[in-house]
Parts: C-alpha cells; sequence; structure tokens
C-alpha cells in the first residue's frame, strides 16, 4: 500500500492512521459536569508533551451542537484526571465512551469515587493510577476541528502495590492501550477487539 492522504476520504484516513501510530495509551479522564455530576469518558489522542513539568496533551474532536462534555467542564472548571486503565476495566472504558447525560458516571459505570490530597478532581479507585492536571491552555488546531488541552499534572495517585523504587509499574498493572478503532492491546501480550459505543 502507498496512498497519499488527500486521495482518501476521511473513514480510510482513520481506519489506516489510527493503527500507525500505536499503542496509544488511554486516558479514562473524569470531570465535574456543570449540574455537579461526574463525566467520565475515554480518549486516546493522548500524549506526555512534558517530563518536567509533566505536561500532557489530550486532542477533542468537535462535536455538534456542543462540544464534548469532557472538554466543556475541563474549560470551565480548568481541572481534570486522567484514571489509567487495566485489562479487568477494559468494557467499562468502552462503556464510558457512551454519553449519558443524566445520571453520575461513577454510578453508571459502578466505580468507586477517591479523592486527590490537593485538587478537587476526583479519580476512580479501580484503576491503578491516577493523576490530577490543572488546565495549561486549549490551542485550536483548525482547519482540523480539534482543539487540544494541554494540561499540567499536579498529584499523581498510584496503587502501592504497582509501585516500585518510586516509579509505577505499569506491566504489573496490565494496562491496555489503542491499536486501532476497535482494536486494543493489553501489556500482558493480549490484543482484543471491542465494538465502538459512541458517534
Ligand atoms: C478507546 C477510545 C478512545 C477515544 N479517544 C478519543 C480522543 O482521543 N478524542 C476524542 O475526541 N474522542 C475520543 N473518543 C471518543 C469519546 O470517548 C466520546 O466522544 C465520548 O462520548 C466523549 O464523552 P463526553 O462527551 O462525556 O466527554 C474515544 C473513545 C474510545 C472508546
Amino acid at each position: 500500500m502507498h496512498v497519499t492522504t488527500e486521495s482518501l476520504p476521511p473513514e480510510r484516513i482513520a481506519r489506516l492512521w489510527t493503527t500507525l501510530l500505536v499503542p496509544r495509551p488511554i486516558a479514562l479522564v473524569t470531570t465535574l459536569g456543570e449540574s455537579g455530576l461526574v463525566n467520565i469518558a475515554p480518549f486516546s489522542s493522548f500524549a506526555c508533551l512534558s517530563i518536567v513539568p509533566a505536561y500532557v496533551g489530550i486532542s477533542f474532536g468537535a462535536r455538534e451542537p456542543a462540544p464534548k462534555n469532557t472538554f466543556a467542564n475541563i474549560v470551565r472548571t480548568g481541572e481534570f484526571a486522567v484514571n489509567l486503565v487495566p485489562r479487568s476495566l477494559a468494557t467499562t472504558m468502552n462503556e464510558a465512551a457512551r454519553v449519558v447525560d443524566t445520571t453520575d458516571d461513577y454510578a453508571r459505570l459502578r466505580l468507586t469515587q477517591a479523592e486527590f490530597d490537593r485538587s478537587s478532581s476526583t479519580r476512580i479507585a479501580e484503576c491503578p493510577a491516577s493523576y490530577a492536571c490543572r488546565l495549561v491552555r486549549t490551542i485550536d488546531l483548525s482547519p482540523a476541528k480539534v482543539t487540544l488541552v494541554i494540561g499540567e499534572v499536579i498529584e499523581f495517585a498510584a496503587r502501592d502495590e504497582f509501585c516500585v523504587d518510586g516509579a509505577f509499574d505499569p506491566l504489573a498493572a496490565g494496562l491496555i492501550s489503542s491499536i486501532g478503532v476497535e482494536d486494543f492491546l493489553a501489556l500482558s501480550g493480549e490484543a482484543f477487539a471491542m465494538p465502538r459505543t459512541y458517534e
């Protein structure tokens, strides 16, 4: 195969491109909604932008008529948390991508809410590691209908059983990543598929 991006329709670019920059870690992002309900949704256009200070980037696709809840909540509150996803939470993560605005996502997804020490973001107790971020800036990537959110990590929370010498052991935690639109890879080496639950 040898193609130029301008010769491909958007869905063909998506199909190919999502398999060519892999594996992409999955951020299961918790934010506080305007009504006080917590929103939880996964994002894999997610990257480390700086080590010290610890900066992360997450790209949000546009949604009409209103932006994605996570994006709107981050812009309004200036805060969010990233929760890392173990294999045991793969289906829960996939289900979190489906928008249900009327419930608190901790209850909907049967997850346990835990706190940070110095951030009002909440974290998912079942996740092996989470970090609280404050919004640094957003960057409109026009003409792409995408906005990049840059956040600075202000607090790490990792389960002691997965911590060794001041580091986190992602293999022991069994984290999963994205290797296609519906394809995933666990750090154990297991590849698996799950259907899309969102538009
Ligand atoms: C594995 C996975 C990765 C995703 N990555 C992204 C992403 O990087 N950017 C994005 O805009 N949407 C992404 N999505 C889709 C969002 O999760 C979806 O649009 C969700 O409904 C957003 O929820 P919200 O409106 O509550 O924020 C992804 C979905 C899944 C299952």
